[in-house]
């Protein structure tokens, strides 16, 4: 779905999750959702909140699991994740912080592997994804899936691809601060989500987005595994789409 830009396809999207969020509340049953940090995810978080404060969109049944932390990352660090979720969407709504999951950056390297299957086994616990909001990165990983990315790879620790870190400098003031590791959910942890919705804006996506639509699916690029996804959405704006 093609828009004429990010603010206007940002509240599309929004009003999709609320109406996900209600009609689970008026069943009495958790939403769960899977979020995403970076640029692209902002204006959703923030007419969310508005819907919130303005319409009374209670997230009072909402269970979240994020994507992805860089690793190490404290939560205090205002480059993390965590505290990219917070300022941006859970200091703002009635979210129980006990529904909140995201990868912590700063589990012992050693309890890596064991955390990584106990967050795998929350997800499932809580009856999987109803929703994952994704955006992408320009070598094509979806949360933190860089090239090489298996179709079955779970929640696991990952090396940053080179142009990932390069992307991620200004926010860290140079690539040598840019943290080399991460913790994500896996591909196969994102395709079980019921249903998907990838968001790209501007033009330097618009090469990413062409080969992850229309090139063939392979692990180089493992935002392809969405094409085999039977409940995905691509929401773009027209320079994200131009090269389609
Ligand atoms: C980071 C995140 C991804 C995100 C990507 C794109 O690498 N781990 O989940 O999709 O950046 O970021 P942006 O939305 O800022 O373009």
């Amino acid at each position: 779905e093609i828009f004429k830009n990010s603010a206007e396809a940002s509240v599309i999207v929004a009003r999709e999750i609320a109406q996900l969020i209600q009609a689970k509340q008026a069943k009495n049953k958790p939403c769960v959702l899977g979020l995403a940090t970076g640029s692209s995810p902002i204006k959703v978080y923030e007419e969310l909140v508005r819907m919130h404060k303005e319409e009374g969109l209670s997230f009072s049944n909402v269970v979240t699991f994020n994507l992805d932390e860089y690793y190490p990352m404290s939560k205090e660090n205002n480059q993390s994740y965590f505290y990219f979720m917070h300022q941006h969407l859970f200091n703002h709504i009635d979210i129980d912080p006990e529904n909140v999951n995201i990868p912590d950056g700063t589990v012992p390297f050693e309890d890596l592997n064991q955390y990584c299957i106990d967050y795998e086994m929350k997800i499932k616990n809580a009856g999987g994804l109803d929703f994952q909001l994704l955006g992408i990165g320009r070598t094509g990983h979806v949360g933190f899936n860089e090239p090489g990315s298996h179709i079955n790879s779970g929640t696991r620790i990952i090396t940053l691809d080179h142009i990932t870190r390069v992307d991620a400098s200004f926010d860290f003031n140079g690539i040598d601060f840019v943290p080399k590791r991460a913790v994500t959910m896996g591909v196969s942890t994102i395709l079980r989500s019921k249903r998907i919705v990838l968001m790209a804006w501007g033009q330097n996506k618009a090469e990413i987005i062409k080969r992850t639509i229309q090139g063939e699916i392979s692990s180089e690029i493992p935002a392809t595994f969405l094409q085999n996804h039977s409940n995905t959405t691509f929401v773009l704006d027209q320079s994200a789409a131009s090269e389609l």
